[in-house]
């Protein structure tokens, strides 16, 4: 189920708080940090914060810069980004400024929480959407994407939904701003918790001074778990639908880019089909050539293909599928279920899922995937490759 993209975004104090324990806010971004901020505002669909920010910071969360909504509302979009929080408890003020700023704002809650909602008026400012059974931030997001048209989301805070994006393995990047000033005081709230989080270190991917501040972004790089997809599986899928595009064209055999995974999120190996010069390699066999088949970091990789892995194949004896379970490799990540072109009911995630292994398709990734591989494939009402017709 596709989710928006989820950008975490705080400023932090040197010993890694985000607040302190007096009754005003604390500032710890300066003016080009605020500026900086604001800018990504206007560039998201939708602002989220938990309940616990609302009550101590109440903040508006709007777009400042005049410029950049009226770039807003030139683009067709609102001229605000939608306000989203989450409450359980439902104890929220209806005069925080959050509910009587900015455009449309919703509340994602529990049953109860709804009632006190409604109950306190809440419901006249903003939409109130309880969700059933046991709180689920994927419910949360899937909601925000699918009914609400968010595709990027940025998140404000605080610790506790900081924490647990995170930790589910749901944030696609993460955006801090390093203040150069101490806290120091136990009791203030951290930017994040204790916990269980991705093994292994995340990939900077930019530092840069913003006045007094230092802006780091870092994306987790960790694989999911099982059948659950992380932010950091669409990545990797995505890498490998490049690799795909990089293939020498064929006439005869797919297009596949792949790229093996460790647990913590280390690049192990990548591979693409017709690699070096061999003109019947497939990826997911280029790129577990490269391994040292005794590398115990295998049995907790995953192979992310642009393509479902062979099941039967002419080239070779062992299709990819099979290499993968010898590899000891127990998780797959593909964005295509392989098409009849060559290999009529081909099942290469049956094969998988039959020795115990987990497959997950992503299909936002399908078009990506598909798009070097066009010419193989039937063009709707007007023709069908023959299966079988010729395959390497
Ligand atoms: N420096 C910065 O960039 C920055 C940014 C934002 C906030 N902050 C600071 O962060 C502090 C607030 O952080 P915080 O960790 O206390 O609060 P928070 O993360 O903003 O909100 C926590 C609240 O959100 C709701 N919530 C979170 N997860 C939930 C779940 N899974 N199910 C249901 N409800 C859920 C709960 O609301 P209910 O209690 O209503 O159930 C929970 O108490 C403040 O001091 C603020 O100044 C700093």
């Amino acid at each position: 189920m596709p989710y928006p993209y989820v950008l975490l975004s705080a400023a932090v104090s040197l010993d890694g708080f985000l607040d302190d324990t007096g009754p005003e806010r604390l500032l710890l971004s300066g003016p080009a940090d605020f500026d900086r901020v604001d800018e990504v505002r206007a560039s998201v669909d939708a602002i989220l914060v938990g309940a616990g920010t609302i009550r101590t910071d109440n903040p508006r969360l709007l777009v400042n810069s005049p410029a950049r909504r009226a770039a807003r509302t030139a683009a067709g979009r609102p001229e605000f980004p939608l306000k989203v929080t989450v409450s359980g408890t439902g104890d929220l003020d209806p005069g925080a400024q959050f509910w009587h700023t900015g455009g449309d704002k919703i509340v994602y809650t529990t049953p109860a929480g709804a009632d006190r909602l409604r109950a306190a008026g809440i419901a006249d400012t903003a939409e109130v959407v309880p969700l059933p059974g046991d709180w689920d931030w994927r419910t949360v997001l899937a909601d925000l994407h699918d009914a609400r048209g968010v595709r990027r989301l940025m998140v404000e805070g605080g610790g506790q939904v900081h924490t647990q994006l995170l930790q589910q393995g749901l944030a696609d990047e993460l955006q801090l701003a390093l203040a150069p000033l101490f806290v120091g005081a136990p009791d203030a709230p951290r930017l994040f918790g204790p916990g269980r989080y991705q093994p292994g270190r995340l990939r900077l991917v930019e530092t840069r001074p913003v006045g007094d501040v230092v802006l780091m972004r870092y994306e987790p790089t960790a694989p999911g778990t099982g059948a659950v997809p992380s932010a950091a599986d669409h990545r990797w899928l995505a890498l490998a639908c490049e690799l795909a595009a990089r293939c020498p064209p064929s006439s005869s055999a797919f297009s596949v880019g792949a790229v093996v995974v460790a647990a913590d999120g280390t690049e192990l190996a990548r591979g693409h089909s017709r690699e070096g010069g061999d003109p019947v390699v497939h990826a997911e066999e280029a790129a577990l050539a490269k391994l040292d088949p005794a590398d115990p970091r295998l049995p907790g990789a995953t192979v992310y293909s642009s393509l479902e892995p062979c099941a039967r194949r002419a080239s070779r004896p062992r299709p990819c599928a099979r290499l993968i379970l010898d590899a000891g490799v127990r998780r797959v990540v593909t964005a295509w279920r392989e098409p009849d072109t060559f290999v009529a009911g081909a099942d290469g995630a049956g094969v998988l899922t039959a020795a115990g292994a987990d497959v997950v398709v992503l299909p936002e990734h399908a078009g990506a995937a598909q798009a070097p591989n066009r010419h193989l494939l039937p063009r709707p009402g007007r023709d069908a490759h023959a299966p079988g017709s010729s395959e390497v």
